[in-house]
């Protein structure tokens, strides 16, 4: 089985969240973190704490979105450990409201920051990763994806959509990248208590206050949120799947956690469409 302690793993999203939880419980195995995200200082701050002496951690701060921020990132991580045995594409957030009153463009950037540039910063890791001479470890794509890539809901089907779509890219990847060696992983989680839904708030805000006639509903919509709060999951939760992702000798190609998480998707599985859409429906 490969151990962390042989592998060097970006994280992007480092800075709070599955991302942190993420960095936290790999470092404790023994693995060589490069960790990213916008926010420079509490990136640093997690790196200075995860590993003083700075030999194991290197904290990037940069924008998935950028591609002057990708190039730097990957190229980083080659000066400091000289390769890349697995990269966590983590770093993602969501767009709410009602399809017909959410403005394309954030659409768009949801998309970018999900989808596109997730897409972008493989791309850039696919090479280094065939090219290198083989360590110990297989090299290893692990996409945090959702639940919600597998049942899309109203008011939240942009954020949705973008992970439904990495569901395809990830499937797809996993074939292309097998004949090389490599594996690809899907993780789906369910709802884990993060920063996640106060940055959809922030990103959301001016589409839910313009949301018209679909106002009377958020308050259904809010209240499903508290009772997914009863059975949220924690960061390390998440966590724990990236490191069986990255020691299994033979990964799965799905995981998910929590248990409601795992119940959610055996119910979409079995019921037919039109159960699942009485559930998922906006009610007040
Ligand atoms: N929490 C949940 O219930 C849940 C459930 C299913 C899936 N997920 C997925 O899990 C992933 C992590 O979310 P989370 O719950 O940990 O939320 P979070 O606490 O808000 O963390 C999101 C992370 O992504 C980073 N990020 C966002 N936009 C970025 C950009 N343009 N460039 C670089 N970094 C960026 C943020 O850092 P900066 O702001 O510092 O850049 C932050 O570190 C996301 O892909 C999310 O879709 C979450």
């Amino acid at each position: 089985m490969p151990s962390l302690a042989d592998q060097v793993v970006i994280i992007t999203g480092a800075s709070s969240g599955l991302g942190e939880a993420t960095a936290r419980r790999l470092v404790r195995g023994g693995a060589r973190l490069v960790i990213s995200a916008r926010r420079a200082g509490r990136l640093e701050a997690l790196a200075r704490e995860l590993d003083p002496s700075g030999a194991r951690v290197l904290a990037v701060a940069g924008d998935v979105t950028l591609e002057t921020d990708r190039l730097r990132l990957v190229a980083a991580a080659r000066e400091k450990f000289g390769r890349i045995d697995a990269l966590v594409n983590n770093a993602g957030y969501g767009t709410r409201g009602p399809v017909e009153r959410v403005p394309v463009e954030l659409i768009r950037r949801n998309f970018e920051t999900n989808l596109f540039s997730l897409i972008a910063l493989t791309q850039l890791v696919i090479p280094v990763m065939r090219e290198q001479p083989p360590g110990p470890a297989r090299g290893r794509i692990v996409n945090i994806g959702s639940v919600a890539g597998r049942i899309a809901r109203p008011l939240s089907s942009v954020y949705d959509s973008t992970k439904h779509a990495l569901e395809a890219i990830t499937d797809g990847l996993r074939g292309e990248l097998k004949v090389f060696g490599l594996d690809v992983v899907l993780i789906r989680p369910g709802f884990i208590r993060t920063e996640f839904i106060a940055a959809a708030d922030q990103a959301s805000a001016a589409t839910m206050e313009n949301a018209g006639p679909y106002a009377p509903y958020f308050e259904g919509y809010q209240r499903g949120h508290e009772r997914l709060r009863l059975v949220a999951g924690t960061g390390d939760d998440i966590a724990r799947l990236v490191e069986r992702a990255l020691t299994a000798a033979h990964p799965r190609s799905h995981y998910s956690a929590p248990a409601h998480a795992k119940l959610f998707l055996l119910l979409k599985w079995l019921l037919p469409a039109r159960a699942v859409d009485y559930f998922v429906r906006l009610k007040k």
